[in-house]
């Protein structure tokens, strides 16, 4: 994998947003992880509008780093504000392969280690992964910039995951 150049200051790497196309997606490393930001087409932003509500979903925590813990992982709660913009950690939350773009039956991304299909919000819709795409922290910077946080400048929700759903192993 191939990240694309994007600086990474002692705070994070600074995004620009509008340097996205719709349909694309940047890889960014941060902290030594990768994290995919990606810009939804109307078409995909509809498909996740009207795709399976939060509480049938295998994982229906939000996962976001930037909200409150126990919010349901939905269009509002998994896009950056105001944005058609998803950002996730670029590792399958079975065994932290880095997942396929535009790959699987949801059109997100698909890991072709443990066959999981995440939707275009990171959702995990099929396969034996255990949970949804996490959302790092990020500060929004600007209309067009947003800068991600490291992982330890607040609250870990995922460690609270890791107490509410246990390891990350389903199968
Ligand atoms: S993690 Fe290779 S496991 Fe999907």
């Amino acid at each position: 994998m191939a990240p694309d150049a994007t600086v990474a200051g002692r705070q994070g790497p600074v995004i620009r947003l509008d340097k996205i196309a719709p349909g694309t997606q940047q890889t960014v490393i941060s902290e030594n992880e990768p994290v995919f930001v990606r810009h939804l087409t109307p078409a995909q932003r509809d498909e996740a509008r009207e795709q399976i509500a939060a509480e049938n979903l295998y994982n229906p925590l939000a996962r976001n780093a930037n909200l409150s813990a126990g919010l349901l992982a939905h269009q509002d709660t998994r896009m950056v504000a105001g944005h058609a913009i998803v950002i996730v950690t670029g590792r399958c939350t079975r065994r932290g392969c880095v997942p396929i773009l535009d790959s699987g039956d949801f059109d997100g991304w698909f890991c072709p280690c443990c066959a999981a299909h995440y939707d275009v919000l990171g959702r995990i819709r099929k396969g034996i992964a255990p949970r949804n795409l996490a959302i790092p922290r990020y500060r929004v910077l600007s209309d067009h910039q947003v800068r991600l946080l490291p992982h330890g400048a607040g609250p870990n929700r995922h460690k609270i995951d890791d107490l509410l759903f246990g390891p990350s192993d389903r199968g």
